[in-house]
C-alpha cells in the first residue's frame, strides 16, 4: 500500500503525475456513465474520475461503491475541464483519472449524514453512539486538531519558561471536602478505597516542597458532579504550580500563556494585562463572580434610597440588612408575557419572592409599584439607571448576595432577549478576559453552621487580613484569583499557605475539623511543610473549556473525543455496566440496589 499524496494536496503543479490516494468514499456521482468519486482523508477531498471508455470494468466497480467505504486509487492527475473547477477546494483545479482501484472495506450506510450541516441536525445521543462516524465530520475533525494545537502551544510555552511536566497519580485518597469523588475499591486492602484525583492540588504542592519549583501538567481530573454543557465527570486541567511567586507573577505568567495560545491557534493578539475586578465589585455590578463584560446592563444599588420607601417590601429589606438592587434592561419594554414569566421563574428559582419591574412606554412609567415612588426617588432612578422610553427596569429586594445573584441572572437572560431582537450583539470572538480577585477566604455555611473554604483550604489569606482569621473569618480576603472569559470561569488558583502552623490553624480553628481527622487526612502534608516548604502558588485551567471557546462551541462535549452524556453514560461502549459476582467478591463489595423507582 503506497500513498503518494494526501487528499488535500494535488494542484495544477502535479498535472501528469502518477499518484496513489487512500481514504473514504465521500460521495459517488454518476454523470451519464462517468463516475465521479470524492475521495476523503483526514486532510481533505480529491475528485477521482472513472471513465468506462478507459476501463469498463473499473467504471462498473466504481459505480457500485458505497459511501464511507475505504478504497485505494491509483491514476494520473489531470486538469478539470473549464467550467468544472471548484475554487472552494485546494484540489479544485484537478482530478485523478483512475487506472486502478482496491476496495479495502465496504461500509454500511451510516445512520446519519456525515457532513457538518446534516450531522448538526441529528440527536446528540445518536452522534455519541456512533462517535467514530461523528468524528469523521469536518467540524469534529477540526475540533480535535484545535484541541491538539492548544495543548501543544501550552506545552511549548511552559517548556520555554523552564517548567517541567510531572505526572501525579490518578488513584489518590479520599478528601471529602471537595466535590463528590469516585471511589475505587482496593482488592488487597479489604474495605479500603482509593479516590480518583479531583485535581493534582496536594501533589503539586508537595512537588514544591520537593524543590521542583516550576511544575505543570495536562492532567485528567475526576469529579462526580451533575453534568452540564461545561462540565464532565472526567475532564482535563492545565495544572500549574510555582515556588517563590506572588499574585502578580501568576497574572503575568498566565496572560503570557493565553496570549500565546490565542496567537498560535487563532492568530489573534490578545491585549494584556487583563482588567481585574474585585469579587465584591463583580457581584455588585454584574451579580455574578464570572461576569460577561461584553455588554453593560450593570446593576445599581438603591438600598439607601429605599430605606424610607412607601413600598414596604423595599423599605423592610433595606432597613433589615438586605439590599435593594435594580437593572435597566435597556430597550426591552416590548418583552412578551411569556418572556416576562420566564424571567420571573428564573428569579424565583434563585429564591426571589417577586420580580418587581417598571416599563417605560410613551413617557409613562407602568408598574403596580410606581405609585409608591416619590418624585425624588424617580429622579434618582432615572439618573442612575439612565432610564428612557422603551426600557424596563427590574428590582430585587433580598439579602445582598441573593439580590445580586437574582439580578445577575436577569441581566444575562435580558441580554439574550435583546440579542434575539438585534438590540445587542454578543460576539463569541469578542475575547473579554478578566481576573476576578479578592474573594472571601471563607464562606459561612448556614445549614452546617460553620465556615467552609470558598475555594480550597490551602489558599493563603491576604497578608493584611490574616489577623482577622480568629475574630472575623468572613472578612478575610483570600489570595485567590479566577480567570473569567465572557461569562465562563476558565481557570482559578491561589497563592497557598506554606507555613504548617497557619495551615493547621485554618483546618482546626477556622474550619473546625477535629485534630485527629486533620492528622489522618492531611498529616502527611503538614509534616512535609515542616521540612522547608517554599512560598508557592498556582492555578488550573479547564483545557476542555478553553478548547471549546477556541472552536466556537458552547459544549465541551464537542471537543472531547469520547465524552459522557448528561446522565454520565458512554453510549458507544455502553458504560457503566453491572459486573460479575466474582469481581465484586474479589473487591470485598456487596451492592444494595435502591428500591425500584415509583411510577
Ligand atoms: P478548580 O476546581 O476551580 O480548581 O478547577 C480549575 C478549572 O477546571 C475546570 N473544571 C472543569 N471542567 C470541566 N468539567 C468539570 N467538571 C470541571 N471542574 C472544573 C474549570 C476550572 O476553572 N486545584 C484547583 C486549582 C488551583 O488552586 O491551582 C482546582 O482544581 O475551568
Ligand atoms: P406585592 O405588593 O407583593 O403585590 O408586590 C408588588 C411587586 O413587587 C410584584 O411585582 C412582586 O413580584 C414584586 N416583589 C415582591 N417582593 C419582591 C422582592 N423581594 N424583590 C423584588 N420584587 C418583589
Amino acid at each position: 500500500m503506497k500513498r503518494t499524496h494526501h487528499c488535500a494536496q494535488l494542484t495544477s503543479a502535479d498535472l501528469g503525475a502518477s499518484v496513489s490516494l487512500l481514504g473514504w468514499v465521500d460521495s459517488v456521482r454518476d454523470h451519464g456513465g462517468i463516475i465521479f468519486i470524492d475521495l476523503r482523508d483526514r486532510k481533505g477531498v480529491t475528485q477521482v474520475k472513472f471513465d468506462p471508455q478507459d476501463d469498463a470494468n473499473l467504471g462498473a466497480q466504481a459505480a457500485h461503491l458505497k459511501p464511507e467505504s475505504v478504497i485505494e486509487v491509483a491514476g494520473k492527475v489531470v486538469a478539470r475541464p473549464a467550467g468544472t473547477v471548484n475554487a472552494a477546494l485546494p484540489t479544485g483545479e484537478v482530478e485523478v483519472n483512475a487506472g486502478a482501484l482496491v476496495v479495502h472495506n465496504v461500509a454500511d450506510t451510516p445512520p446519519f449524514p456525515l457532513d457538518d450541516a446534516g450531522g448538526d441536525k441529528v440527536n446528540e445521543d445518536l452522534r455519541l453512539t456512533y462517535r467514530y462516524l461523528d468524528l469523521r465530520r469536518p467540524k469534529m475533525r477540526k475540533n480535535l486538531q484545535v484541541r491538539h494545537r492548544v495543548a501543544k502551544s501550552i506545552r511549548d510555552y511552559f517548556d520555554a519558561q523552564e517548567f517541567i511536566e510531572v505526572e501525579t497519580p490518578a488513584l489518590f485518597k479520599s478528601t471529602p471536602e471537595g466535590a463528590r469523588e469516585y471511589l475505587v475499591p482496593s482488592r488487597i486492602h479489604a474495605g479500603q478505597f482509593y479516590a480518583l484525583s479531583q485535581s493534582p492540588q496536594q501533589f503539586k504542592q508537595i512537588l514544591m516542597v520537593a524543590g521542583v519549583e516550576k511544575y505543570f501538567q495536562i492532567a485528567r481530573c475526576f469529579r462526580d458532579e451533575d453534568l452540564r454543557a461545561d462540565r464532565q465527570m472526567e475532564f482535563t486541567q492545565v495544572d500549574v504550580e510555582a515556588s517563590f511567586i506572588d499574585r502578580e507573577g501568576i497574572y503575568a505568567l498566565f496572560e503570557g500563556m493565553l496570549k500565546k495560545v490565542w496567537k498560535d491557534v487563532l492568530d489573534h493578539d490578545l491585549p494584556t494585562p487583563f482588567p481585574r475586578l474585585a469579587y465584591k465589585d463583580a457581584m455588585n455590578r454584574y451579580g455574578v463572580d464570572k461576569p460577561d463584560v461584553r455588554f453593560a446592563l450593570e446593576l445599581q444599588d438603591f438600598t439607601d434610597l429605599f430605606k424610607t420607601s412607601a413600598f414596604k417590601v423595599f423599605a423592610a429589606t433595606a432597613t433589615g440588612g438586605g439590599a435593594v438592587k435594580a437593572v435597566n434592561a435597556k430597550g426591552l419594554a416590548d418583552v412578551t408575557q411569556g418572556e416576562l414569566k420566564a424571567l420571573e421563574d428564573a428569579a424565583k428559582s434563585l429564591g426571589a419572592k417577586g420580580l418587581a419591574f417598571i416599563k417605560v412606554e410613551g413617557g409613562e412609567w407602568k408598574s403596580p409599584i410606581v405609585k409608591f415612588f416619590t418624585d425624588a426617588e424617580k429622579a434618582e432612578l432615572t439618573a442612575r439607571l439612565n432610564i428612557a422610553d422603551g426600557d424596563i427596569i427590574f428590582f430585587a429586594a433580598a439579602p445582598w448576595e441573593q439580590a445580586c445573584a437574582i439580578l445577575g441572572r436577569i441581566r444575562l437572560d435580558a441580554a439574550q432577549l435583546l440579542a434575539k431582537r438585534g438590540k445587542l450583539t454578543l460576539r463569541p470572538n469578542d475575547w473579554r478576559f478578566l481576573w476576578v480577585v479578592d474573594f472571601p477566604l471563607m464562606s459561612y455555611d448556614e445549614e452546617r453552621g460553620g465556615y467552609a473554604a470558598t475555594h480550597h483550604p490551602f489558599t493563603a489569606p491576604v497578608p493584611e487580613d490574616t489577623a482577622l482569621l480568629d475574630s472575623d473569618p468572613k472578612a478575610v480576603r483570600g489570595q485567590h484569583y479566577d480567570v473569567v472569559l465572557n461569562g465562563m470561569e476558565l481557570g482559578g488558583g491561589s497563592i497557598r499557605i506554606h507555613q504548617p502552623a497557619l495551615q493547621k490553624k485554618v483546618f482546626e480553628d477556622v474550619l473546625k475539623i477535629p485534630a485527629d481527622v486533620v492528622e489522618s487526612r492531611f498529616g502527611y502534608m503538614l509534616k512535609a511543610f515542616t521540612y522547608g516548604a517554599p512560598p508557592h502558588g498556582g492555578i488550573a485551567f479547564g483545557l476542555d473549556r478553553m478548547a471549546a471557546l477556541l472552536c466556537g462551541t458552547t459544549s465541551i462535549r464537542d471537543v472531547i473525543a469520547f465524552p459522557k452524556t448528561q446522565k454520565g453514560q458512554c453510549l458507544m461502549t455502553q458504560s457503566p455496566t453491572p459486573v460479575t459476582e466474582k469481581q465484586l467478591k474479589e473487591l470485598h463489595i456487596q451492592t444494595v440496589m435502591p428500591p425500584a423507582e415509583q411510577g
